[in-house]
């Protein structure tokens, strides 16, 4: 049986009187109670995400105890914990909140949530008057929303006549946060207290492999790695359960079906080298996973088995799984960035900084002394990692937080305090993007449309496109196209080659059925269906189509339904007409929010992008349109894939004619008229004097290059 430490034998729910953070309870919550900000911090598995809003439940004033989390697992699994130390069933006096699924009710107090839906709630109530308490968690992740979250309860709490509007009691802070950073939060942060949760650690050994260096970024190869690893750990070391650090959805689930298949072949009487280990439990661990199949993670495993849980980085800070006592480490994160080659936001897989990979590792050190194995070589971490990750405020576009800003009424989104600057080119660069879709004016304030437009949880673009279907009565046809493009990848296509041909030749099938075939009416095909049938889990089943991912389409459908139709109840919400058929109106409303994606094919299957950057891209294989290229000219996408060549995904065929007068806008943007306008307030009068300014100059000069 695996050796486990005193708090897994419990494995019950007393255990929360042994953690670290327990023995500080009352200075905690007199720390909050005297304090506006606290800042807390202590190691990973310390208590804090768990038990401080049940300590703060006990002294607060009414309110709410809120408390945020960059990933909406964490922010599920946490809830259903925490629900069930306090005996509740989940949604009653514990619930959560993240993106398109809300499991609270009345009853709710301790609330957990997303970053991204606390920054929904302060746009509809920007002094949050329902809470009592808000816990910004997991500071340290220095997530976009969390960040911006900081700042403005910043601005909000230091301006005692905003702060108290609408509250009878003020409102507390408290950031929890990794021990890095918690002086340059409280610096921030007006030079609030740093509570430290005192905890012991354990050492870690680490070692480096040859297998990994600067050149390997194929994932054939890390996985392969990382599954020889898992196994030799699992046949050579002492009992205790594996951790392994992998990018993504796919590469998991490929490196536990290697994993299911070598394991099977281990002879336990000669092959493992600690006898009392007798079985291998493969748990995959990711953000899409389904919530009963993530709860089986933090279970201890049957005696005499030694549990492998093969995770994204959600397991390095976010879930503390108990019980670990190796870490392999596959070096790599799947991370979105912003691409500048290609202008746009892309999820790559980059090599984690150092300190990521010292966090990585402690994990295995939390109740006894562990050991980690680094899959790469010192030259990789010498040469490939850097020193700490970068925040995702200076890495990833801005559009839809900078479109948050300024419905909150923050106009000077350069000035705004934060905690880390972005480069002004890339708040230029949202400006410019939220331009482009109608949601700010050439004086950077919000238009009626970008007021309708920050409703939505979805992508200014598509959001652009939704509503102008809405305006034009054809919503059904948009609406089913945004809920499949926000949940996960809904075809599935299987490892094994034979079935992953009739996956292939069943999707083709399904392209073809949706007529005028291309891969956004294939996805409104798939939806209307799916619906329509009277078995929608086996027609899912027989078409290769992911049911709990069609599923969570359908609820988020009906939700996005719901705002819009709130919306459409107004006034003023936009209408026009339109005479044409069907297949083009579709079309015609995704240009409105897609022509900034917009391609031409140049040469063979090769198009080039038309925003300036000029990218020589090609179609996804897994487009409906692959292969056809021949017979398009101009496209629009919903995004790209960059690996050796830049993919297109999400296609479809468009005539010139229908964004020849959107293009324009591509390149008419001054930038130093958005910029200039962000930075301070001024009337159109200004406006108007300083542009014939700037135009003369611009003349004189004989430039046109002021445009983006
Ligand atoms: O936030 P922090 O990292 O300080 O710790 P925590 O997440 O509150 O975890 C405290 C304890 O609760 C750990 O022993 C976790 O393993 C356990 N836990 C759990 O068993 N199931 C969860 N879903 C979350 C935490
Ligand atoms: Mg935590």
């Amino acid at each position: 049986m695996s050796k486990r430490t005193k708090w897994d034998t419990k494995g019950d729910l007393d255990e929360s009187k042994n953690l670290p953070i327990y023995q500080h309870k009352a200075t905690l919550q007199q720390a909050v109670k005297d304090n506006s900000f606290l800042v807390v911090t202590g190691e990973t598995g310390s208590g804090k995400t768990t038990q401080l809003p049940q300590y703060l439940k006990l002294t607060r004033n009414n309110g709410k105890i809120g408390i945020t989390q960059p990933r909406r697992v964490a922010a599920i699994t946490v809830a259903q914990r925490v629900s069930q130390e306090m005996h509740c069933s989940l949604g009653r006096e514990v619930g959560y909140q993240v993106r398109f699924d809300d499991c609270t009710t009345q009853d709710t107090v301790v609330k957990y949530m997303t970053d991204g839906c606390l920054l929904r709630e302060i746009l509809a109530d920007p002094v949050l008057s329902q809470y009592s308490v808000v816990i910004l968690d997991e500071a340290h992740e220095r997530s976009l929303n969390t960040d911006i979250l900081l700042g403005l309860l910043k601005q909000t709490l230091s301006s005692p006549d905003k702060a108290s509007k609408g509250r009878s009691v003020p409102l507390k802070v408290v950031v929890m946060s990794a021990t890095l950073e918690t002086d340059k939060l409280s610096v921030f942060l007006g030079g609030c207290p740093v509570f430290t949760i005192p905890g012991r650690t354990f050492p870690v050994t680490s070692k480096f492999s040859c297998a990994i260096g600067p050149k390997d970024t194929e994932s054939s190869v890390y996985i392969k790695e990382v599954v020889k690893v898992a196994l030799d750990v699992h046949t050579s070391e002492m009992a205790g359960d594996i951790l392994v650090f992998l990018t993504g959805q796919s590469e998991i689930e490929k490196a536990c079906d290697m994993l299911y298949e070598k394991a099977e072949s281990i002879d336990y009487r000669y092959d493992v080298q600690d006898h009392k280990v007798e079985g291998l439990l493969i748990l995959p661990l990711y953000g899409s996973m389904p919530t009963d199949q993530q709860k089986q993670i933090f279970q201890p495993p049957p005696p005499g088995i030694r549990k492998c849980v093969v995770a994204t980085n959600i397991a390095a800070t976010s879930l503390t799984i108990n019980g670990i006592k190796y870490i392999v480490d596959s070096g790599f994160v799947k991370q979105l960035n912003h691409n500048s080659r290609v202008g746009m936001d892309i999820l790559e897989v980059v090599p984690i900084s150092k300190s990521e990979a010292l966090q990585r590792a402690g994990r295995a050190g939390r109740t006894s002394a562990g050991k980690c194995f680094r899959i790469y070589s010192p030259a990789f971490w010498e040469k490939c990692m850097p020193e700490y990750t970068v925040p995702e405020i200076q890495r990833t576009s801005l559009t839809a937080v900078i479109l948050t800003l300024k419905c909150l009424g923050v106009h000077d989104v350069i000035r705004f305090p934060y905690l880390d600057r972005p480069e002004e080119r890339f708040i230029l660069e949202a400006l410019k993007q939220l331009y482009q879709c109608d949601a700010i004016d050439r004086r950077g304030k919000v238009t009626r449309l970008g007021e309708l437009m920050v409703e939505f949880p979805l992508p200014p673009g598509l959001t652009r496109a939704l509503l102008q279907a809405a305006s034009l009565g054809c919503e059904d046809l948009l609406l089913p196209v945004a809920a499949m493009l926000s949940v996960e990848n809904i075809f599935i296509r299987p490892g094994h080659p034979e079935k992953q041909k009739e996956a292939d030749k069943k999707h083709r099938q399904l392209g073809v059925q949706a007529g005028s075939c291309n891969d956004f009416t294939m996805l409104l095909s798939v939806f209307e269906k799916c619906k329509a049938s009277d078995a929608p889990s086996a027609w899912c089943k027989d078409n290769y189509i992911h049911w709990r991912a069609l599923k969570s389409a359908f609820s988020v459908e009906t939700q996005l339904r719901e705002i819009l139709l709130r919306l459409q109840k107004k006034r003023d919400f936009p209408m026009e007409k339109f005479d044409g058929n069907k297949s083009e109106l579709f079309r015609r409303c995704l240009c409105t929010g897609y022509f900034t994606n917009v391609a031409r094919r140049s040469v063979g299957k090769v198009f080039c992008t038309m925003d300036g950057h000029g990218s020589m891209v090609h179609i996804h294989p897994s487009s409906t349109l692959f292969d056809q290229e021949a017979q398009l000219d101009w496209v629009i996408f919903h995004d790209l894939l960059v690996t050796s060549r830049i993919y297109i995904r999400t296609v479809c065929p468009i005539r010139y004619d229908w964004v020849k007068d959107l293009l324009p806008k591509l390149h008419e943007v001054d930038v130093y008229e958005l910029s200039s306008v962000a930075r301070e307030e001024v009337t159109d009068e200004e406006v108007a004097k300083w542009m014939t300014k700037e135009t003369a100059k611009r003349q004189t000069e004989g430039s046109a290059e002021a445009v983006f």
